[in-house]
């Protein structure tokens, strides 16, 4: 079964094994299928944060279930939950024309409402824990759903236990606490300085969203357009003392205080100096417009971009002694 469809940056493999799960019962039948064959069960949603090298000898499952809906209210907050194969902006859009703040920031992020957990995805100032509420997942290794509290989820920057406790929890469907009288997180510049630009004094979510898209359309490929899977690395975290060692080498560091005596480098600004931003090598590339991007003109394979991924990662811990780490899941 070709893979093709089924990632973003549209890389030509093949499952051995593949199928579409609309409700928990077919989730149950695909993790019996697969035991049956004594094979690994890959659970994808739009494999939006995926880069597959190899063929694979799987069961690959894709996540297809619809439905959202208003919960109700709790504690001044709305509460609203969406299935996770539920395609994450069209929700975000849903719950913007229902009046409910909180998720605008997040807008015109590929990917499923399942998956929006897994790497607790963030941008423009707010990330998924920020708004989630609980989730319900199965547990793999007993079968038994269980629900999960925002706090329960150990959410980090691009992290959660989903993603660390690999292969035991697939998330079912997931709940957001939004607000009716919204919270505007304009703190990333750009943003700020676009709404202003337009003369918006006061913006509705909605004109939030649609800055967040303006912005987003100008720096991220379309993935219909152009393969990729977002930020290819995370923005690495170095010591206060390594971040001002950088900056007096170069002046133009781009880094923000993280707490802790960490400081959080803009990988984007360490790739874009050391020359990658626009290269190309066959189809495998670094985006021109955004160097934390890697994207596929084409053809490239798998390999070749993860290639190109780790020239990169040396050649920046060469340059300047810092280590990239991959954030797309590498199969
Ligand atoms: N920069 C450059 N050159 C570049 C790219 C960035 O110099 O080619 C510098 C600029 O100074 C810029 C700074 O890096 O101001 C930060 O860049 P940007 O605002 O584009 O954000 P980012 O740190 O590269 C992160 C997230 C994005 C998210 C944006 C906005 C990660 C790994 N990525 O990117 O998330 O959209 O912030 O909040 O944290 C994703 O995870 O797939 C993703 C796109």
């Amino acid at each position: 079964y070709s893979l093709k469809a089924c990632n973003t940056f549209g890389v030509d493999v093949a499952a051995r094994w593949f199928a579409e799960a609309r409700d928990e019962a077919q989730v149950r039948e695909a993790l019996d299928a697969a035991a049956a064959r004594g094979a690994e069960l890959l659970v994808i949603g739009s494999g939006s944060n995926l880069l597959l090298t190899a063929d694979l000898d799987a069961f690959v499952l894709r996540m297809a279930s619809r439905g959202r809906r208003l919960l109700g209210e709790e504690g001044g907050r709305v509460l609203v939950e969406a299935e996770a194969g539920e395609p994450w902006h069209p929700f975000v859009l849903w719950t913007l024309e229902q009046g409910l703040g909180g998720l605008e920031n997040l807008s015109l992020i590929p990917g499923t409402v399942g998956a929006a957990p897994m790497q607790n995805i963030g941008a423009y100032g707010v990330e998924l824990k920020d708004v989630l509420h609980s989730l319900v997942a199965l547990d793999r290794q007993s079968g038994e759903l269980r629900e999960f509290a925002a706090e329960e989820c150990a959410f980090a920057y691009r992290d959660s236990r989903f993603k660390r406790e690999a292969g035991r929890w697939l998330i079912l469907r997931v709940r957001f606490a939004l607000s009716r009288t919204p919270q505007l997180h304009l703190d990333y510049g750009p943003l700020r300085q676009r709404l202003q630009a337009q003369g918006i004094a006061a913006p509705s979510v909605l004109e939030v969203s649609r800055a967040v898209c303006a912005i987003r359309a100008e720096k991220l490929p379309d993935p219909q357009v152009l393969g990729n899977a977002g930020s290819f690395f995370k923005n690495p975290l170095v010591s206060e003392a390594q971040a001002s060692a950088l900056r007096a080498q170069w002046p133009g560091l781009v880094a923000y205080p993280a707490g802790e005596g960490q400081v959080k480098l803009a990988a984007g600004w360490l790739i874009e100096q050391a020359g990658w931003k626009g290269y190309r090598d066959g189809d495998a590339g670094v985006h021109a417009q955004q160097a934390l991007v890697l994207v596929n003109h084409g053809r490239a394979s798998g390999s070749e971009l993860l290639d190109l991924a780790r020239r990169i990662q040396a050649d920046i811990r060469a340059r300047f002694g810092v280590e990239l780490e991959i954030e797309p899941l590498v199969r």
